[in-house]
């Protein structure tokens, strides 16, 4: 075996680069923003959403922005919140968390399929699954269903990139649509 072939295939199968997390139902508007991961030695555990309420007769976005909260992996107590592009809308809900045994290891999102003429939201929650099998489900609204669970991290989540819609002017926003969370 050539040393090329070891280096170009054997090594990259043997150790596979740091993949990401994504589900299939994610919105169809809107750009990615940048990927923003927790610090070195810091890994996501908790997160925050920010929901815009029921509008009435207004036009409803639902879901806006994802903080997640990292922690050290060997002090309970160091944190650091970390955010990707957010929508202007809404109020951030308070966060939940793994507690002191777990990390964030997949997710699933409750997307509201498009509307035709009618108020787009997109996506309106999320659900988290932690390292030691605890669910737990965002603060959003339930316009829409429940996607399929994203494939799992096993040693958790340590990055966050969304997909945003920018705010549309008379026309009919949607805000946040889609996530993907990178692997430590
Ligand atoms: C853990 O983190 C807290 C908050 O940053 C800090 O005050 C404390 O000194 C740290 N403990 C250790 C053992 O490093």
């Amino acid at each position: 075996m050539s040393l090329l072939f070891v280096l170009l295939v054997i090594v990259p199968l043997a150790f596979p680069p740091v993949g990401s997390i994504s589900v299939s139902n994610g919105g169809r508007w809107g750009s990615w923003g940048r990927m923003v991961s927790c610090p070195s030695g810091y890994r996501a555990f908790g997160f925050s959403l920010k929901v815009e309420g029921r509008q009435g007769g207004g036009d409803d976005t639902a879901l806006n922005g994802i903080r997640l909260l990292c922690r050290h992996v060997n002090n309970y107590s160091a944190r650091r919140i970390i955010a990707s592009s957010e929508g202007r809308w809404g109020r951030w809900t308070s966060y939940r968390t793994c507690g002191c045994a777990g990390y964030l290891r997949s997710f699933r999102l409750r997307v509201e399929r498009p509307q035709g003429w009618g108020d787009d939201t997109a996506a309106n929650n999320i659900m988290f699954r932690c390292t030691d099998g605890r669910l737990l489900t965002g603060a959003g609204l339930t316009w829409g269903s429940w996607g399929g669970w994203s494939s799992s991290c096993t040693r958790g989540i340590c990055g966050i990139r969304t997909k945003i819609e920018r705010p549309q002017g008379w026309g009919d926003d949607t805000a946040l649509n889609n996530v993907i969370f990178r692997c430590c």
